[in-house]
């Protein structure tokens, strides 16, 4: 296998994974409410009114359609046609269908989601597109295909791109809380060549494994990072 070859294939080894669970209904990360942290910390953004925001492994997230009734054109992408007809489904949309090369564009009013694979994406598909909303997009791929998924979003976003971005993450061992409020060391990792970083909100939540007895509680920091790409 070559190294191109190698990559491909690396970055398509969950794909039917994905199909699968959404075949299955095995959809747990789905969210049947708008993210408070998206509802809370968009606004502070200051996006221009009708400006077009790209929503990357979208699944069948709400958050578009509240991105959509704030004035955004919005574009998303998503692997499974399960997940996209349940989103226009279960939102009563219409909507109409087209083929756009490797890709379904399933359309409803100023609300669009690509059908297809986010790494066949390319900078034609994007245009008008300059914001970006991750909630869990990166961290629902595994970590070693992780910097590649920048690596094509750097490659496919115009050149002043934004990128609104949630994660949750875990508490290392020995991790203080004083650490933990920082951007942490794989964001920065992924980042910090094309971008400038900033962690706008953090908040600690400890939790146990209600399902097992004696379960040890916790940590994990829910955080908002706002990016904007380095010019070039
Ligand atoms: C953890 S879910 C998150 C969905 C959505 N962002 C949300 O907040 O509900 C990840 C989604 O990415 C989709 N996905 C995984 N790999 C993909 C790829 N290469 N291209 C497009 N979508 C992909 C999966 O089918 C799944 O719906």
């Amino acid at each position: 296998m070559n190294e191109s070859t190698q990559a491909n294939y690396a970055v398509n080894q969950d794909n039917p994974l994905w199909l699968q669970f959404w075949q299955d209904q095995r959809v747990d990360f789905h969210q049947t409410e708008v993210n408070p942290l998206l509802a809370k910390f968009w606004i502070n953004l200051e996006l221009e009114y009708g400006c077009g925001v790209f929503v990357p492994l979208c699944g069948k997230s709400l958050d578009m359609l509240w991105l959509a009734q704030q004035g955004h054109a919005v574009l998303g992408v998503e692997l499974s046609p399960v997940a996209v007809a349940a989103f226009f489904r279960e939102n009563q949309l219409k909507f109409t269908k087209q083929r756009c090369g490797q890709f379904t564009l399933w359309q409803s009013g100023r609300l669009g989601i690509l059908c297809g694979d986010y790494f066949a994406l390319n900078k034609k598909h994007l245009i008008g597109f300059e914001t970006v909303y991750d909630r869990s997009a990166l961290t629902a791929l595994p970590e070693t295909i992780r910097r590649l998924y920048v690596a094509q979003l750097r490659k496919i976003m115009p050149h002043k791109a934004r990128v609104f971005l949630l994660t949750v993450e875990d508490a290392a061992e020995h991790e203080t809380l004083a650490q933990a409020i920082e951007v942490s060391a794989e964001i920065k990792a992924l980042y910090q060549n094309d971008f400038s970083i900033e962690l706008a909100y953090v908040e600690s939540v400890f939790e146990s494994d209600v399902t097992a007895e004696n379960s040890p509680v916790k940590r994990a920091e829910y955080k908002v990072y706002r990016l904007s790409a380095e010019s070039p």
